[in-house]
């Protein structure tokens, strides 16, 4: 009996600090909009028009001076209705996912994202009915 006592202690330590990491993940999404933001840039095509680090690319312009030259009204605007060359995004962004875009926008540290996983390329045999 008691030779198990470690083995049990050691289990109940690391389910202990599972749980404990489980709230605080929880908790920073909810604190950080600008996260979520950031997530959001990168997979709805903002970041395919203004570049991975919204500095600008052929097809949109740079947005790092956007926290100072506009209001958040304003960028709910654009976002929301687009512009001459850009889409609108009111039918595929609800109004929370706006303000995660405008917090991340408007954020003086703009965090920093991982880039999408499925960027990097993996040849199915199945996809390619040709040979
Ligand atoms: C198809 C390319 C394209 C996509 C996709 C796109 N934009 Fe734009 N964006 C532009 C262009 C071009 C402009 C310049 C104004 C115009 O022509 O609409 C612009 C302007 C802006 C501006 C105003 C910048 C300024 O200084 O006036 C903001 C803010 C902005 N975009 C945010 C976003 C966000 C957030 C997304 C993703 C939800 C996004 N854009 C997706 C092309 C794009």
């Amino acid at each position: 009996m008691n030779r198990r006592n470690p083995i049990l202690a050691a289990i109940m330590a690391c389910l202990s600090l599972f749980s404990l990491t489980l709230p605080l993940q929880a908790f920073e999404g909810k604190q950080k909009p600008e996260v979520a933001g950031a997530i959001l840039f990168r997979d709805k095509g903002c970041a395919y028009c203004h570049g991975p680090a919204a500095a600008g690319t052929a097809k949109g312009p740079s947005l790092a001076n956007v926290r100072k030259s506009m209001k958040t009204s304003q960028i709910i605007d654009q976002i929301s209705n687009g512009g001459q060359k850009m889409p609108a995004f009111s039918d595929s962004l609800s109004n929370d996912e706006i303000l995660q875009l405008v917090a991340f926008l408007r954020a003086k540290h703009r965090p920093v994202v991982p880039p999408a996983t499925q960027s990097a390329p993996s040849p199915s045999p199945l996809s390619n009915p040709a040979q």
